[in-house]
């Protein structure tokens, strides 16, 4: 059944995002998606005729809450699995949560329009139903039709995000992505240009270039640098920024071109995960501290006033009083901006997995607490300073 056969009653999904940017925007991708094949987006799950979560892996706690969510919506509801989690638990969904209706991984979403109009058909037939209850699963998928990233859905028209590379070859050995987003493969420059384009054609000033390891983007002879260097001129765009880069992929001419390119924001997100080498080597960051700190004190040199952002796991198994205490310097002497800390989470298929998970829960909370309340003076420090 086409969603609007019935010229008066559309079908209605809603859709609740769970994770990180690049989750957000795949969640407009779907919206996009959906409205094209005529179907109607709800905010209001209560009344909608399908519920769509499109989830995280990353860390058990964002798993949980997806399932206790699940769990609490009405029956009677086409309710579909999307995303990361649907990757990581394919058919097997299923059985964990009963009431799921489809289970659609990041590289299959293009399909999911079909498979609501199926599952609908097949809904409006009460003998069919009693049958069996139907289900359907796409997670083979390797590849995104480019189309996929042109259906023009953005929620604020202002600001866009635009993924330039998709998955990641890194396989930090805490880390479910690559196996959940698959390998790193990078879209090409002149789809990328299309898509900002007509973008900032509508109206869009302000972009986020997204990818997992963005400052590895290849195209040919094209690299980020100078993929960065062509967005900078292209008309109608205001400002630009770009997330995840990876230290090891960070070169000293990425510094110049915060500081050069009139567009793009003087601020950098370069995730250290720990402040100890032993760790650091057990996490295959592919970089060790001093690495690190000779980078941040270039781009301080470079870029000067360049706002600085990174993300710290603590409690890697292993990880000592120690280690967690050169973590903590290392907060301390760089003054980041901003810092996510997590907790670390012991993913299946990742190699860490394999590792005893030695440190308590207690332990690992109150070492989450120690850098979080440092983090938090160091940040509100940097505020006033830049306020005055
Ligand atoms: N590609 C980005 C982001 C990856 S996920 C990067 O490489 O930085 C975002 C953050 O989640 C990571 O930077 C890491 O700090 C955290 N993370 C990933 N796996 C985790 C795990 N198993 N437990 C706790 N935190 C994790
Ligand atoms: Fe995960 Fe590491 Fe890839 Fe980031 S770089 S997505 S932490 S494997
Ligand atoms: Fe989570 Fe998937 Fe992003 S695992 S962090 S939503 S790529």
């Amino acid at each position: 059944m086409p969603a609007n056969t019935d010229k008066t009653k559309k079908v209605k999904v809603f859709l609740r995002t769970f994770g990180c940017q690049m989750n957000m925007r795949d969640s407009e991708l779907i919206c996009g998606l959906l409205q094209k094949a005529g179907f109607l987006i709800c905010d209001d799950a209560d009344k909608a005729d399908v519920i769509i979560l499109n989830t995280c892996a990353v860390r058990q706690h964002a798993e949980d809450r997806v399932w206790s969510q699940i769990g609490a919506y009405k029956s009677g509801k086409i309710i579909g699995l999307v995303g990361c989690m649907a990757q990581h638990y394919k058919d097997g969904a299923f059985s964990r949560a009963e009431n799921l209706s489809f289970v659609v991984g990041p590289q299959d979403i293009e399909k999911i329009p079909k498979i609501i109009s199926q599952l609908s058909a097949f809904s409006c037939q009460p003998s069919a139903k009693s049958l069996f209850e139907k289900k359907i699963w796409e997670t083979d998928g390797l590849i995104r039709p480019e189309e996929v990233y042109h259906t023009g859905f953005y929620e604020d028209n202002k600001h866009v995000s635009v993924v330039i590379s998709e998955g990641c070859s890194n396989f930090c050995s805490y880390c479910i992505v690559p196996y959940v987003r698959g390998p790193l493969r990078h879209r090409r420059k002149k789809d990328i240009i299309r898509e900002i384009q007509s973008a900032l054609d509508k109206g869009a000033d302000s972009i986020t270039l997204l990818g997992q390891n963005v400052n590895a983007y290849q195209d040919g002879e094209l690299n980020f640098l100078k993929l960065l260097k062509e967005i900078d001129s292209l008309k109608g765009l205001r400002e630009f920024d770009f997330l995840t880069s990876h230290p090891k992929d960070t070169k000293n001419e990425l510094f110049k071109l915060i500081n050069d390119l009139v567009k793009l924001k003087k601020a950098l997100h370069l995730p250290v995960q720990s402040g100890s080498d032993r760790i650091l080597k057990l996490m295959h960051r592919g970089y060790n501290r001093k690495f690190y700190l000779d980078l941040v004190s270039k781009y301080r040199k470079v870029v000067k006033g360049g706002l600085l952002s990174t993300d710290i796991i603590v409690g890697f198994p292993t990880e000592s009083v120690e280690d967690f205490k050169e973590t903590l310097a290392l907060v301390k002497d760089t003054g980041f901006n901003a810092a996510f800390i997590f907790k670390y989470s012991p993913r299946s298929l990742t190699e860490s997995f394999k590792m005893i998970d030695t440190v308590s829960k207690q332990e690992k909370e109150q070492r989450h607490k120690m850098i979080l309340e440092l983090q938090q003076g160091i940040s509100g420090k940097l505020r006033k300073k830049d306020k005055r």
